[in-house]
């Protein structure tokens, strides 16, 4: 039981603290003065021959000025005689001859039926337990089955399934000696005003046992086995045990995964955690039948410093990402954030991890993106606004939105990436500069930020090498497994080979498009060359007749890219306006890039030349623009379906 401060106190305040230390030790007569309480003697913790240790009655402690121990009266009796705080008190209270508190029934009592209702729900679990197994469980195991749950997921999750019974249950803990209250206040049994008697909440569902952090059960979800039912789940209502707030599913397990590094990944259903978890994910958690809440964030927070939100990739799903953010950024500190994951269209991770495996499951979390850029993108809607006004208005949006954080230093960090990412955003490519530059230093010889040679590139270092690797590893320059496209071009080509009509409208423009790799620069000749001959051609007939001059495995590789990428809307359902945005986007980032690499030639060049900190300065510079643009691709992932439209861009 816990004793209350005012008692412990009175405690202190009526007996001399050197009356209790005085039964362990012989005062020094010399040094001590009683009448004062200022009492002396050889140290009781530690050997010694000369007294330093000290009781003083007035402040009720004591120490040791030799080894430092120090205390009140009842640390004094756990340290030294090796009483328990309880005993301690106990013996304490009679010295002082002040009476020990009733005990706090009323608490106590709680305490005692919350441990029985744990009893209960773990009744209920293992009840449930053996009816899967059970006969009456055939169809329930077979649902399990073909929803590929495994029999050791079934074990581990402890699965189970009620009994299509109104009292199945009810009487199995009734003969358990249940309370008919019990049975209410565990939720496992309703009471109605319309129904004469109570009844078992759960029937004919799998059951899913929700446990606490310490692994005891404290709700149910519970699964329809059919399509017709109400609803497909129905959850434990809020009881003494069950919070949904505060809790979440496979909390206990994915802490202790998260102790052993695991990342930490928030899904949204039971299936979804079960799925991952088997998969190797078991860092894996769901909030139940609620959206994300500030506790949930709280909980998440003391596992991990970023959990992952995984959202689907259709509409509904990127509001709910949406409303996230609105939760999460009031709260974000130093080492306090959220990633964001988004899932390919119309599936879950359970949907995905069984159609394609743990790898594609793994892809997406890979590929989750800061807050701060899902903000941006939600924000710009991939769009870069046109007028001043527009322009305004985005900046005011992005500084609102890093007004809503908490912290001060993560507020102040925000609002720079947003700066940054404004000004790259809207910056044109700064090539024009250089050569400016570069022709008044060719007037004047030196440039006005003298000749210092580099340190980091030696006399004869090789920074091309260093540019060069850069450059190779830019996502955006990444040709495809067994192609040599990158994505973008990929994108570019696959819009067409399914718009033809998108080709026909804009053949000047295309022709100038300067693609790297061989294949794509041949598949969009043919291409517009097949579209220049029949403007009225249809997808089908241009596919069959690319296909007809060699390329069709270049599209399959092209389309596998796409997939692999998670660009799946460049499809030929996509409506034509939809696909045309999404075209204009991969379009202009493309013509920025290249634009670009010229610029990165050019600068490349100069610095064989001129290995100065201002050549080397330059190409640093033409590097960080190519790794925006690249970040601009990202961020405008998803746009499509954040600004409504079905399709997303890339
Ligand atoms: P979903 O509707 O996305 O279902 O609900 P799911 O998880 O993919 O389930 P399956 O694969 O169809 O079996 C996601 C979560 O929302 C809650 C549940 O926690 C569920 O796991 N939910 C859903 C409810 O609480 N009640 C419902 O009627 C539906
Ligand atoms: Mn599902």
């Amino acid at each position: 039981m816990r004793f209350s401060d005012s008692f412990l106190d009175e405690i202190r305040q009526r007996l001399p603290i050197s009356q209790v230390v005085g039964e362990h030790v012989i005062w020094d007569k010399r040094k001590s003065q009683p009448q004062r309480g200022d009492m002396w003697a050889c140290c009781p913790f530690h050997g010694e021959k000369s007294p330093s240790f000290h009781a003083d009655d007035r402040r009720g402690i004591y120490h040791c000025f030799g080894c430092g121990v120090s205390g009140d009266h009842f640390r004094f009796l756990t340290d030294k005689a090796g009483m328990s705080f309880p005993e301690a008190v106990e013996k304490l209270a009679g010295m002082a001859g002040v009476p020990m508190p009733a005990r706090d029934e009323r608490e106590e009592k709680r305490q005692e039926a919350r441990r029985s209702l744990y009893d209960v729900m773990e009744l209920a679990t293992q009840y449930f337990e053996a009816a899967l197994g059970h006969n009456i469980g055939a169809r329930a195991r077979g649902y399990l089955h073909e929803r590929g749950v495994s029999a050791a997921a079934q074990t581990r999750f402890r699965i189970g399934y009620a009994p299509d019974s109104s009292n199945g249950l009810k009487e199995h803990l009734a003969v358990n000696g249940v309370s008919a209250q019990e049975m209410v206040d565990t939720g496992l049994v309703v009471v109605r005003e319309e129904s004469p008697l109570p009844y078992d909440r759960f029937r004919n569902r799998v059951m899913f046992p929700i446990t606490d952090f310490r692994g005891k059960v404290i709700a149910f979800g519970g699964r329809a086995m059919s399509a017709d039912v109400p609803a497909k789940y129905l959850n434990s209502p809020e009881t003494e045990l069950f919070k949904k707030r505060l809790n979440l599913y496979n909390g206990q397990t994915a802490r202790e995964a998260a102790r052993g590094g695991k990342q930490v990944i928030v899904v949204e259903g039971y299936l979804d955690v079960i799925a991952a978890v088997m998969a190797g994910f078991e860092g894996t958690v769901a909030p139940m039948g609620t959206a994300l809440t500030e506790e949930h964030l709280q909980l998440l927070w003391r596992m991990s410093e970023a959990p992952v939100l995984c959202f689907d990739g259709d509409s509904a799903g990127q509001r709910a990402a949406a409303r996230a953010t609105e939760i999460v950024l009031p709260h974000l500190q130093a080492g306090r954030t959220v990633k964001i994951a988004t899932l390919p269209e119309g599936q879950d991770p359970d949907d995905l991890i069984k159609a394609q495996g743990r790898g594609a499951f793994a892809d997406v979390i890979d590929r989750s993106r800061s807050l701060s850029d899902v903000i941006w993108s939600i924000e710009t809607g991939g769009i870069v606004p046109e007028t001043p006004e527009a322009r305004a208005a985005l900046e005011a949006r992005l500084r609102a939105r890093a007004a809503a954080i908490g912290d001060q230093s993560v507020k102040r960090h925000y609002m720079q990436a947003f700066d940054e990412k404004l000004q790259a955003f809207f910056a044109p490519v700064r090539q024009q500069r250089w050569e400016n530059r570069d022709n008044q230093r060719g007037g004047r010889g030196v440039g006005q930020y003298g000749r210092k040679p580099n340190p980091q590139l030696g006399s004869k270092g090789s920074p091309r090498v260093v540019v060069s690797d850069t450059l190779r590893n830019s996502r955006l320059l990444k040709p495809g497994r067994g192609i040599d496209a990158t994505p973008r071009e990929a994108a570019i080509l696959m819009t067409l080979v399914n718009h033809p009509a998108l080709a026909d409208s804009r053949l000047e423009s295309l022709a100038s498009v300067e693609f790297s790799s061989p294949t794509s620069r041949s598949l969009l000749g043919t291409l517009l060359d097949l579209v220049t001959r029949d403007h009225e051609i249809s997808a089908e007939a241009l596919s069959s007749a690319l296909g007809a001059r060699g390329f069709g495995e270049a599209i399959e590789k092209m389309r596998d890219l796409l997939a692999r990428q998670g660009v799946w809307q460049i499809g030929a359902e996509i409506a034509d306006p939809d696909a045309e945005i999404g075209l204009k986007h991969a379009l202009a980032l493309h013509s920025k890039s290249v634009e670009l690499n010229k610029a990165l030639k050019a600068a490349e060049l100069a610095l064989g030349e001129d290995p100065s900190e201002e050549t080397f300065e330059r190409l640093r510079d033409i590097q960080n623009q190519i790794t925006t643009v690249d970040g601009t691709e990202a961020l405008i992932e998803g746009f499509g379906s954040l600004s409504g439209r079905a399709t997303r861009s890339f």
